[in-house]
Order: C-alpha cells, then structure tokens, then sequence
C-alpha cells in the first residue's frame, strides 16, 4: 500500500483507539427520503463533531456538508436502483474515481451482492474500483448488501461475501452482524466496520450489537438509522462512542446515552 493510501485510512482510524465510529447517511442513493434523513444538512449538522467519518454520496456531500470540515468523507460510488425494484443488485459505478479526488475524500464506498442476480456485475465493480483507488491512492470500502434479506444472512454467507471483496481487493469491508461473527472477522484479512441495519427496538439493541462486534472483531461501526432515527441521536453517537474507543460496557454506554440526552434546564436569571 502506498503512502497515500495508508494516510488515508489512517485518517478514519483515529490514533488512540485505532478504531473508528463512522456516520452513515448514504441511504437516499436508493431509498430516497428516509425518516429522519429528509433534511440531510440538518441531520448531519449535529452528528457531525462526533464522528470519525461520514458516509454519504456526492449530492449530498456537496448540498449538505460545509467544506471547511475536518471529518473524513467515505463517499459512495455505486447505485442506479432503486428500492422500487425487487432486485436491489443492478448497480454500476455512479461517481468517477477523478471526482473523489476532486472531492477530496478519504475513502470510496460501493456495495457488492454475492449471490444476488447481479453478483458478478458488482464484484467486476469492486474489482475495477480497487485498480482505480490504487491508481489514485484511495482505499476501497465494499459493503456487502443484503438487499431486503437481512434477516437470511448468517455467518456462513457473511464470511463468503466478506472473503471475496477482501480477496479481490478492498482495503475495508463493511458487513453486517450476526450470529457466530467471530467466524466472519477470522476469515477476512481486512478491517470489518459493522452497519447497524433497520431502527432496533431498543437501545439497549443497538448498543450491544455494537459491542458484540467489538468484541468479537470489527474494526469498528458504520452505523446510519439506529444513530438518526433514535430520538437523541447525538446522546446515541456518544454511547456508540463510548463503547468504540473506550471499551465502555453496555450499561456504561446507556449510562453514557442518558447523561447525554438530558436536556439542561433552562439558565436562571
Ligand atoms: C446503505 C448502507 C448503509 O451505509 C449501511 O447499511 C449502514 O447504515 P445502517 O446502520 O442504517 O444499516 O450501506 O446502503
């Protein structure tokens, strides 16, 4: 890896921990206005101090961040579907590699689809992607999608789609938690970020999938609708936070979530 690159990752990886809380709020590429995400600027305006990275495509980077910040851009570069479609794997590269210099950013993100229709579409992506990030010294982040079927992704499927983005050449891989993920850390030799999926139920939920995955591995999160979606969204960072970089338990971190989400009584006269 050259220089360039390594500075690059190093940049999300902040030195202390070495681990990294990222903010993902790329979900529009396919979506569109998801809760809580309709107004972009004004979701990440807060979020924004708190995080290692952000996540997001070229629209709303150019729209919704002020270019005088100092965070990390992991800029997604794949889509042309979307959730209108019952097949969410027909992607294509949608942002040049050129542009991501431009842009400036840290890192490029795409999603790979092993075993959907367009597997092989999206793998010759990812493999197309890492030549142009060497090219350019811009690390690769793939993120193995599950479609609409999280629920049917285990272990067996994780470690698969995981292993191959590694073995065609990203530099990080973004995956999904589950049962047995030690086993899915193990057999991939580049750093895991984990993604949080759907809004949990409960805190408590999305607090110990995080530890869970630090615990048995991740690198760290990458985590959108159970940070923007949750009532306290910063109080939410800052627990997730807790537990990334400073090995917090769970119940410390809900510790930390509610000393956080008090809202200061208004100052006397
Ligand atoms: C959308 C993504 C998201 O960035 C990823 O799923 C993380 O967000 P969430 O925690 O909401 O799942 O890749 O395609």
């Amino acid at each position: 890896m050259g220089w360039g690159l390594r500075n690059r990752i190093a940049r999300m990886f902040p030195a202390g921990s070495g681990h990294s809380v990222m903010l993902a709020v790329d979900h529009g590429y396919f979506m569109g206005p998801t809760r809580n995400l309709e107004n972009a600027a004004a979701t990440i305006h807060p979020l924004l101090p708190h995080a290692d990275a952000l996540a997001l495509t070229r629209g709303i980077l150019r729209t919704s961040v002020p270019p005088t910040t100092t965070t990390p851009i992991v800029l997604r570069v794949s889509g042309g579907v979307t959730i209108l479609k019952d097949d969410l794997s027909d992607e294509t590269i949608t942002t040049s590699i050129e542009e991501a210099v431009r842009l400036n950013v840290a890192a490029v993100a795409l999603s790979v689809f092993v075993g959907s229709p367009h597997e092989h579409q999206s793998l010759a992506n990812l493999g197309e992607l890492v030549d142009d990030g060497e090219a350019y010294g811009m690390p690769v982040l793939a993120i193995t999608a599950v479609g609409k079927e999280l629920e049917k992704r285990d272990a067996r499927y994780l470690a698969l789609a995981c292993r191959v983005s590694a073995e065609l050449g990203a530099h990080l891989v973004k995956t999904y938690y589950c049962d047995g993920f030690s086993k899915v850390v193990d057999s991939c030799p580049v750093p895991i970020v984990v993604a949080g999926g759907p809004k949990l139920d409960s805190i408590e939920a999305a607090l110990t999938l995080a530890h869970n995955a630090m615990a048995e591995g991740a690198k760290g999160i990458d985590m959108g609708r159970n940070i923007w979606q949750s009532e306290h969204p910063v109080a939410m960072l800052k627990a997730l936070r807790a537990i990334v970089h400073e090995g917090a338990t769970v119940r410390e971190a809900v510790g930390t979530f509610h000393a956080a989400s008090v809202v200061p009584p208004p100052a006397s006269r």
